[in-house]
């Protein structure tokens, strides 16, 4: 019953936020809180405001978006700044369509979606609040009342400016329900709803000779027009279109530039002067955001069209590139997962990892750089350190290209190809191979990618398949050591008690027999040499590690196991090292003994316990690596 409960907290919210008065009451309440005469695009920005800014990087994060939104920082705080903030302060910008421009997939529609949902959420609250002349169709703005020859007097009393004039509709109704006493005329507080038409409109294009402009503008209401007598009485029209029903909110333009150009024009008029034309009637006003989306040929052709000058001028135009970062675009993939009907299947851990490192390459461009290949960039890219390389650089390959991520391979190619995979496969159960299989096996059947491009991408599911390879062997090595963290300390730990012998010409105590004895030269040489040290630079090495640790212990940090990359490198590789043949015999053995069994068994135990496996995966990644380590 809890559900039921729920529905009935939310009506009696729903009653509680209503709100209806005259309009002389309403006007108390502008003068109490202003912002519930905002416009619609100021609204907006406080919606995206409100939820929260954040700093990350060099810029600012709006946790509006990033909750669904991820790896379009920059993209996302260009549209806040550049369109959204300065036209919420009425600047010209606000004149304009708002145009997402990017490839298929990357998220534009999602952006859409989340200011829909979020401003009908926002109008329930205090901030977001929005009053309307009861039973307009339009929900026109109540500020409209006021006559024009007394709107400067307003502004100087409530410090707010009124655009727009009254519609035909409620100028009529002015006259014949209230008598023209404004003070008289009905407010409501509404509630933007998608479902319910109100405040948020949609437009997708169809076919262009049967769609109307009715769609947009409402249309004349033949069953009424006996009553009233002419197509020029309000009373005889629909305000229906979806330009009316988004009124005082948002509307969005799917797909813009496959419109016909006629439908265009009326945006241009109502963005522009803030109103179009209906029927035969005045301009009507209206005040709404205009958001459209198209990809980057469509946009190219519309503007290598000499016709369409006037409109480009009137358009702005925002990018929203792919994400170029694997991390973040893993969690796009956990987002699709999650959302979708395979939530329930189990994905190897670094599957979506190795998707995701293919995807991004397809998405990067060479670097002319020195000693940058496309993967230091994409490590780069997604924050990790790559030697030789700082921010700078990272900016500075940025500004290489400036249609970076405006293709390459898609997010929704991807989690269709691991749903198909799952199909196949018949078990709930895929793993970083299967996936990249099946994006291999899928790039022949993908509608846009030539021959050429197709040659790269096999070749960026080679390196995805050696990450992975690194990856794997790493994971299994580690899972065959009891407790892999404790036993790289302790390694390096008697690693530092030797180095710091050696470089104090002191001697080390025994700790059984408590005899005096030199440092372990052989055992520091076998981890030195796991990273290429010489005999000759062993003594700049080992003293540099001793600055390093009285460095940290000036600052009071400790010196770990993860504290010199080097270092942890060369323990890491030891460590393998011992190990390398009982891992090769025990995942390669095809009749393992009942040592080797009990072996497999822990290890298999410890990748479920401790590394997210689940059995089958767990065994698929021992036989792979047992296959590696033999090759
Ligand atoms: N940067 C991103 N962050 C989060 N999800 C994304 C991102 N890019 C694409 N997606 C996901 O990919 C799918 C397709 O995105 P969509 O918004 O329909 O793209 P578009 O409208 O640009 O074609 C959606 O499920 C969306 O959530
Ligand atoms: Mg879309």
């Amino acid at each position: 019953m809890d559900i039921l409960n729920k529905v009935r907290d939310y009506r009696e919210e729903e009653a509680r936020l209503k709100w209806e008065g005259t309009f002389a009451d309403y006007l108390e309440l502008v003068k109490e809180r202003p912002e519930v005469a905002q416009t619609a695009h100021s609204r907006m920005y406080q919606m995206i405001k409100n939820a929260g800014v954040s700093k990350k990087g060099n810029g600012k994060s709006y946790d509006f978006f990033s909750k669904e939104i991820f790896g379009l920082q920059e993209a996302i705080e260009r549209l806040v700044e550049e369109y959204f903030h300065p036209a919420a302060k009425r600047l010209d910008v606000r004149k304009r369509i708002l145009l997402l421009m990017g490839p298929v997939s990357g998220g534009k529609s999602t952006i859409v979606t989340m200011l829909k949902r979020g401003l009908e959420q926002f109008t329930k609250t205090d901030e977001g609040a929005v009053y309307a002349i009861k039973g307009c169709p339009m929900h026109e703005d109540p500020l409209h009342l006021i006559p024009n020859h007394l709107r400067e007097d307003f502004y100087d009393e409530y410090g707010i400016r009124i655009e727009g004039s009254l519609s035909p509709l409620n100028t009529m109704r002015l006259e014949q329900e209230y008598g023209g006493r404004i003070e008289d005329v009905i407010v409501e507080r509404i509630f933007f709803s998608e479902d319910k038409r109100a405040g948020i409109g949609t437009f997708s294009p169809s076919d262009p000779k049967s769609q109307d402009i009715a769609d947009l503008t409402g249309s004349i209401d033949f069953s009424t027009i006996a009553e009233f007598g002419s197509e020029s009485d309000p009373r005889a029209y629909r305000f229906d279109g979806e330009l009316n029903k988004a009124n005082r909110g948002m509307m969005e333009f799917q797909e813009m530039l496959k419109c016909d150009e006629k439908f265009l024009w009326h945006l241009l008029s109502l963005t522009q002067e803030g109103n179009f034309k209906a029927g035969r009637f005045a301009l009507i006003s209206a005040d709404e955001v205009i958001l459209a989306h198209t990809n980057e040929a469509e946009y190219r052709a519309f503007i290598s069209n000499q016709k369409n000058e006037a409109l480009h001028s009137r358009i702005i135009v925002m990018p929203i590139p792919y994400n170029l970062r694997v991390s973040e675009e893993e969690r796009i993939y956990e987002k699709m997962i999650r959302e979708s009907d395979m939530a329930h299947v189990h994905i190897a851990p670094h599957a979506l990892r190795v998707a995701a490192i293919f995807t991004i390459l397809t998405r990067l461009k060479e670097s002319k750089k020195n000693g940058i290949d496309l993967v230091k960039k994409m490590r780069l890219y997604d924050g990790e350190t790559v030697e030789g390389f700082n921010q700078g650089d990272v900016t500075e390959m940025k500004n290489e290209f400036h249609d970076e991520g405006m293709s390459g391979i898609d997010p929704r190619y991807v989690i269709n190809r691991i749903s198909s995979t799952i199909i196949q496969k018949d078990v709930p159960s895929v793993n970083a191979l299967d996936v990249l299989r099946s994006l291999k096996d899928g790039l022949g059947a993908h509608p846009s990618i030539t021959d050429e491009e197709k040659e790269k991408y096999l070749n960026y599911i080679a390196v995805a398949r050696r990450e992975y390879d690194e990856i794997a062997k790493k994971e299994v090595q580690k899972a065959f050591v009891y407790s892999y963290e404790e036993s790289a300390k302790t390694l390096m730990d008697n690693y530092l008690d030797n180095v710091e012998a050696f470089c104090n010409k002191n001697k080390l105590t025994d700790p059984l027999t408590g005899e005096e004895m030199q440092p372990d030269e052989k055992l520091m040489r076998s981890i030195e040499e796991q990273i290429g040290i010489s005999e000759n630079a062993k003594k700049a090495f080992r003293e540099e590690i001793l600055i390093r640790i009285s460095a940290y212990a000036r600052k009071g940090k400790r010196f770990d196991y993860n504290s010199h990359d080097r270092l942890r490198e060369a323990i890491q590789k030891k460590l393998f090292a011992d190990l390398k043949d009982v891992v090769k015999i025990t995942t390669s053995s095809k009749t393992p003994d009942e040592q080797q069994l009990k072996k497999i068994n822990e290890v298999v135990a410890r990748l479920i316990d401790e590394y997210g496996y689940n059995s089958i995966s767990a065994n698929e990644l021992l036989r792979y690596v047992g296959s590696l380590l033999n090759r």
